[in-house]
C-alpha cells in the first residue's frame, strides 16, 4: 500500500555542469522504476537539473530550507524559493546538519512545519549515534526525534512527509544497519507516529532507511515490511549505481 521511495542526497557534490550530467545518464536508467525517484542536489543545481528532469518520473529536492518566508538570514533558502526553482521535496534535519551547523529538535520541528505548509514535501531525517545506540537509547531517541519533529502538523499533512531512519554510525561508514536492526528501529518510529497522530496515519506514512545503502544490500532492506526506501549518499553519485538501487 506504501509506495517505495529512493531519494538520493548528493551532499555538498557536483557543480551545475556535473550534476545536469548525472541526471541525463540517469533519466533512461531509472525510467521504468516502481517507486518514486528524488534527486536532492545542491542549490547551484536547481536550474541545471530540473532543466534536464522536465517530463521524466525524476522529482528534485533540496538539502535544507528556512522556516522563515524572507528576510535577514544570509545564506538560508525559504520554501518558496525552493518551489520556484524546481523543488518538489526537501530534506530537514539530516545528522550532518545536526553535527555541524548547530541544527537541533526545534529547528528541524520548525522547517518540518514551514516546508510542509508552504506545499514542499519533507523528508525528516532522524537516527541514533553508535554511543546512544550502545547505551540502549536508540527507541528513546527516535520517538523523540520523530515526534518533535513531526508537532505541530495535522494527520492529513502527514500525507506530504517522509521520515529517513538514517542511524548516524552507518552513513558514510560501510557499516549498514542489519535488515532486522533497521526494521525494527523504522518499527518503532512507527509506533511513534501511530501515539501522536494515529493507527492510519502511521500506516500511510513511509518510512526509508539510510546509511551506506547500496546496490548490492537493498534488496535485504526493501524486503523487509516497515522499510519504504532509501535516503542514498554515496551510491547517489554515480548514475549506474544509483539505478541499481532504485530498480531494486
Ligand atoms: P551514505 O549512503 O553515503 O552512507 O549516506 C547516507 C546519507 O547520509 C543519506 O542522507
Amino acid at each position: 500500500m506504501r509506495k517505495p521511495i529512493i531519494a538520493g542526497n548528493w551532499k555538498m557534490n557536483k557543480t551545475p555542469a556535473e550534476a545536469a550530467q548525472l541526471v541525463t545518464d540517469l533519466i533512461p536508467l531509472v525510467k521504468d522504476a516502481a517507486c518514486d525517484v528524488v534527486v536532492c542536489t545542491p542549490a547551484v543545481c536547481f536550474a541545471a537539473v530540473s532543466e534536464a528532469i522536465k517530463g521524466t518520473n525524476i522529482k528534485l529536492g533540496a538539502q535544507n530550507v528556512h522556516f522563515e518566508a524572507k528576510g535577514a538570514f544570509t545564506g538560508e533558502l525559504s520554501a518558496d524559493m525552493l518551489k520556484a526553482s524546481g523543488c518538489e521535496y526537501v530534506i530537514i534535519g539530516h545528522s550532518e546538519r545536526r553535527q555541524y551547523f548547530g541544527e537541533t529538535d526545534k529547528t528541524v520541528n520548525l522547517r518540518t512545519v514551514a516546508a510542509v505548509k508552504a506545499g514542499l514535501k519533507a523528508i525528516v531525517c532522524v537516527g541514533e549515534m553508535k554511543d546512544e545506540r550502545e547505551a540502549g537509547y536508540t527507541d528513546i531517541l527516535v520517538t523523540y526525534q520523530t515526534q518533535m519533529a513531526l508537532h505541530g502538523l495535522t494527520a492529513e499533512e502527514l500525507d506530504n512527509v517522509v521520515v529517513a531512519y538514517e542511524p548516524v554510525w552507518a552513513i558514510g561508514t560501510g557499516l549498514t544497519a542489519t535488515d532486522e536492526q533497521a526494521n525494527e528501529t523504522i518499527g518503532v518510529i512507527r509506533k511513534a507516529i501511530a501515539a501522536q497522530f494515529g493507527e492510519e496515519a502511521a500506516a500511510k506514512i513511509r518510512i526509508q532507511y539510510g546509511g551506506s545503502m547500496k546496490g548490492r544490500n537493498v534488496k535485504g532492506l526493501m524486503a523487509q515490511p516497515e522499510i519504504d526506501g532509501g535516503l542514498i549518499g554515496g551510491a547517489s553519485l554515480k548514475a549506474a549505481d544509483f539505478a541499481q538501487v532504485v530498480n531494486f
